[in-house]
């Protein structure tokens, strides 16, 4: 079965794309599956699997895709996660891992995102969507500015001081054209990964504590300078695991997510709040979502297998 695995991407987490294909591409189990790597460039050129650029394109990507069984979108944020990639295959008529159009679309947005679990009755940050510098700073400090749509904490700022909020809104602009001022949480960090397993049955991994020192935040350095301390499972107890559990299950069917996706939250005292969901979340071995179904015997090339095997159902 040929695999096609599509990494890098268009965006600022091109380079966490490129590490969740090739860790794809070396752990897809070679008796059954052959990987053909595919990378999206950060200009938005397409490589194909000699690392060179198509000359054609994207249309030299689709014949290769053509000679595919099934694609494995490994592309992190907009121009990938957020529903263009699965739009390409639907549109290609090739099956793919993971979330549909709507899925990535609606869980790339955070704002949505907000709207969606809040009338789900799964509690979030209080939030004000802007989209310029200047203007009054919509919440009481301290507030935490970020992008609508991006990922890996790319153009996050704690905001403490009124002088620092339009430099960290300008910050944010540069990656969207809407950005989100809320609430700061200074909650426990803790993930829950939802799976589609190939026979469609939902399996949800144990919870994941992100071990940060108290007020800060989890950024996109700590996320990849191999420092990140994950406790598994999260210490907890019984109703906070059962709420998460039950959260990430409504979050992922309310949507209609496919594949897997990690739902993160904070927990501030005994409030649960929805910090953000990622349906193409990272996915090398050492990223949160293989570990998590590692605790509970899914090694991550079984969970490959099964996202895989789901896709071709
Ligand atoms: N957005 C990054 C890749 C993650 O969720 O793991
Ligand atoms: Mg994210």
């Amino acid at each position: 079965i040929r695999v096609a695995v599509i990494g890098g991407g268009q965006n600022c987490e091109h380079d966490i794309g490129v590490a969740t294909a090739a860790a794809v591409c070396a752990a897809l189990p070679g008796e059954r599956y052959t990987a053909v790597p595919i990378t999206i460039g950060r200009d938005g050129t397409w490589h194909g699997s000699d690392g060179l650029p198509f000359p054609d394109g994207p249309a030299g990507a689709l014949r290769l895709l053509s000679t595919c069984h099934v694609v494995f979108p490994a592309v992190h944020g907009p121009r990938g996660e957020d529903g263009a990639l699965a739009a390409w295959c639907e549109l290609a008529g090739l099956p793919y891992v993971g979330s549909g159009v709507r899925a990535g679309a609606l869980a790339m947005d955070k704002h949505t995102t907000k709207l969606l679990a809040r009338d789900l009755g799964i509690a979030t940050a209080r939030a004000v969507c802007v989209t310029r510098p200047d203007g009054p700073v919509p919440l009481p400090l301290p507030v935490v500015v970020k992008p609508v749509a991006a990922g890996s904490s790319h153009g996050v700022r704690r905001v403490d001081a009124p002088q620092e909020y339009a430099p960290a809104v300008a910050a944010a602009l540069d990656l969207d054209s809407r950005v989100l001022v809320e609430e700061f949480v200074d909650g426990r960090e803790v993930d829950v990964a939802v799976l589609r397993q190939a026979d469609g049955t939902l399996l949800v991994g144990p919870a994941l504590q992100i071990v940060t020192a108290p007020g800060t935040l989890f950024d996109t350095t700590d996320k990849y300078d191999g420092t990140a301390d994950f406790r598994i499972p999260a210490d907890l107890t019984p109703t906070e695991r059962e709420t998460l559990k039950n959260a990430a299950l409504t979050l992922f069917e309310a949507l209609g997510c496919e594949g897997t996706a990690r739902f993160d939250f904070f927990l501030d005292g005994s409030r649960i709040v929805l910090n953000e969901i990622n349906t193409m979340p990272g996915m090398t071995a050492e990223s949160q979502v293989p570990k998590m179904f590692a605790a509970v015997g899914l090694g991550y090339a079984e969970l490959l297998t099964e996202l895989v095997e789901g896709a071709l159902r």
